[in-house]
């Protein structure tokens, strides 16, 4: 499918005054490592997130994915979830090395097959399977070769993707390469807080290029399915000088985490912040191998990013802290539904693609059953519909939205952060695996049925 983008504004197909339009796309979002657990049922390989969890002092907690909520085998109660509440739509990511143990060579029936069965469940419950790649759970194998460092690894995840469109291309039809490729490279081999716990410049550099040559090579595998519509999922979030004197700081933080990515994989370029240290790794012919052409842009974004220079740190740049004014999520994020806005219109503008909000949500550390079996979060609620509201303001000022996924229909693994935060609209019981919707669950519902019937939620 070949989405062009709707440049003219208010004339977007079905929109009312003020609502959403009633194709608008309404959904959730979850990722492979997060919430599947059986890590090491049927035949799945290691990843590095896998590796990254054993060692000490990584998570909080000393938490790992080993269990999470255990979706491998609890993926029909969770469809059904999906399905009260009325999602069109649900995105989840496949663990490359369910699928292919060592990250290439002999594939994994029985890893193949759960995706099957999830899909067939998904579509059997009218839920549209959107397929994610790749959430940074890279096999461990292809780690211990170099993984991302490696060029190679470009060819390697082609060889994933064009699995992964001859056995569900029949049945899935969206597609997208990477989650927040600027976020798992920044954090993972620059700043070492995440998988694989790298800090080093070069590594750094070489992933960024090597994993914007694998988006590109995915692209073209996929592209032999013939009904694949397909895009990237970025995190795009303004870069803002926590104080006056951060300024170059800021704009040098926003070429890597905006830039870095969506630029060469959309607009054939690098950012000239980025671009001269990038170009010792650049063969000829490479961006127009990276800058294939996509039919959709997918968005993360939960807040500003504030940012302080930091001689000390990897590229002498730090995150935070936000003003003392800003009101913040449970996990300590700025709330700021304006930002969300400008950055719709940001991308919108840069792009010129039709926009998924693939991200949104809000974390906390409180949510908790009441005695009457219930969790009030109300948090959650303010947050999401400021968010969709600023959303509409978007739309409403040209912006080409089409859809929107929360994060996160489960609480789940939250990284190196553990089990603490939570984001999920179902509360999930590590110890029983007991789902609970939550009061923003039936919110959430509520809106989307609003909204599929043409009125303003
Ligand atoms: C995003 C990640 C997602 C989740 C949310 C809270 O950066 O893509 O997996 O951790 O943040």
């Amino acid at each position: 499918m070949t989405e062009t983008s709707n440049n003219s504004d208010a004339d977007h197909a079905g929109r009312g005054d003020d609502g959403f339009p009633k194709e608008f796309i309404w959904g959730a979002s979850t990722s492979s490592y997060q919430i599947e657990g059986a890590a090491r049922a049927d035949g799945r390989g290691p990843s590095i997130w896998d590796t990254f969890c054993r060692q000490k002092g990584k998570i909080a907690n000393g938490d790992t994915g080993d269990t999470a909520c255990d979706h491998y085998h609890r993926y029909p109660e969770d469809v059904g979830l999906m399905r009260d509440l009325g999602v069109q739509a649900y995105r989840f990511s496949v663990a490359w090395p369910r699928v292919l143990p060592h990250g290439r060579g002999v594939a994994n029936e029985a890893g193949l097959a759960f995706y099957d069965r999830l899909i067939d469940e998904l579509i059997a419950a009218g839920i549209e399977p959107w397929l994610c790649l790749y959430h940074w759970d890279l096999p461990q194998s292809l780690d211990d070769i170099g993984g991302w460092t490696n060029r190679d690894c470009a060819g390697w995840f082609a060889d994933y993707a064009a699995l992964i469109g001859r056995r569900y291309g029949d049945r899935v039809k969206r597609f997208a390469t990477f989650n927040e490729p600027s976020l798992f490279t920044l954090f993972g081999y620059a700043f070492a807080w995440h998988a694989p716990g790298l800090s080093d410049r070069a590594d750094y550099l070489q992933a960024i290029h090597h994993v914007n040559l694998a988006h590109g090579a995915a692209v073209d595998a996929l592209r032999t399915v013939p009904s694949a519509s397909i895009g990237g999922i970025h995190n795009w979030q303004p870069c803002v000088a926590a104080t006056p004197a951060d300024g170059a700081a800021a704009e040098q933080l926003a070429a890597y985490w905006n830039g870095a990515i969506a630029d060469p994989q959309h607009l054939a370029c690098y950012p000239p912040l980025v671009e001269p240290l990038i170009d010792p790794y650049v063969r000829a012919g490479d961006l127009a191998r990276i800058c294939r052409p996509v039919d959709w842009f997918g968005l993360n974004h939960y807040s500003p990013i504030y940012t302080k220079a930091d001689p000390a740190a990897a590229l002498g740049v730090a995150l935070g802290p936000s003003p003392a004014h800003v009101p913040r999520t449970g996990v300590g994020w700025p709330i700021e539904p304006q930002a969300f806005r400008e950055t719709l219109q940001t991308v919108h503008r840069r792009y010129r693609l039709p926009i998924y909000v693939m991200e949104n949500g809000f974390g906390s550390t409180d949510d908790r059953l009441d005695d009457a079996g219930r969790i009030a979060d109300r948090h959650r609620i303010d947050y999401l519909k400021s968010y969709t509201d600023a959303m509409r303001a978007a739309m409403a000022a040209g912006a080409d939205v089409r859809g929107y996924f929360v994060w996160s229909l489960l609480d789940n693994f939250e990284w190196n952060s553990g089990y603490g935060p939570r984001f999920g609209l179902v509360y999930v019981d590590y110890a029983t695996q007991r789902r609970v919707p939550k009061a923003s669950f039936h919110w959430y519902a509520r809106m989307v049925q609003e909204a599929r019937r043409g009125r303003s939620p």
